[in-house]
């Protein structure tokens, strides 16, 4: 496919979530958007939750039970490693947009993937130990 297919707009939005034939910073930006998505539904999840939680004790302790299903901790555990990811490349974007460290954003991609993997990691061990 040539790159000139391959651009996305708005006719076309699902290339935007295709990174075939793509350099390495259009992977970074296909998951900071995955991500940002994540988050948003994650958030909307979260107040619905937190409103069930008013309903009294009862729908407070079953929410609890829940929380305790190994499903639902993997699911929070793919919230953790959508927020590092976000937020670390975010802080990336962010220093670029401002001039700072152009040259190098390669390889501050590469640190914040391995600060994501490895804190996803960590919290994955403490979340499944506890
Ligand atoms: C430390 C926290 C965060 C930082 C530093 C951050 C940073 C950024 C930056 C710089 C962008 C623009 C990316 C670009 O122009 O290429 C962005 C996009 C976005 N962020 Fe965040 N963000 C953070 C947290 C969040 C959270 C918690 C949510 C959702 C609840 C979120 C949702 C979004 C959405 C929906 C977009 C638009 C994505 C797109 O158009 O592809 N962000 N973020």
């Amino acid at each position: 496919m040539s790159e000139r297919e391959n651009k996305p707009n708005t006719s076309n939005w699902f290339m935007w979530f295709d990174v075939r034939h793509r350099d390495i910073g259009d992977w970074a930006f296909v998951l900071h958007r995955l991500t940002a998505l994540g988050l948003v539904l994650y958030l909307g999840m979260h107040l619905i939750v937190l409103g069930t939680l008013t309903l009294g004790p009862e729908a407070f302790n079953s929410f609890i039970e829940l929380a305790h299903n190994p499903l639902f901790i993997f699911g929070e555990l793919l919230v953790v490693a959508a927020a590092l990811y976000h937020g670390l490349n975010g802080l990336r974007v962010g220093l670029t947009s401002f001039g700072v460290a152009i040259p190098y954003q390669k390889q501050l991609w590469y640190v914040v993937m391995a600060i994501a993997v490895i804190g996803s990691i960590i919290f994955a061990i403490s979340m499944f130990t506890a």
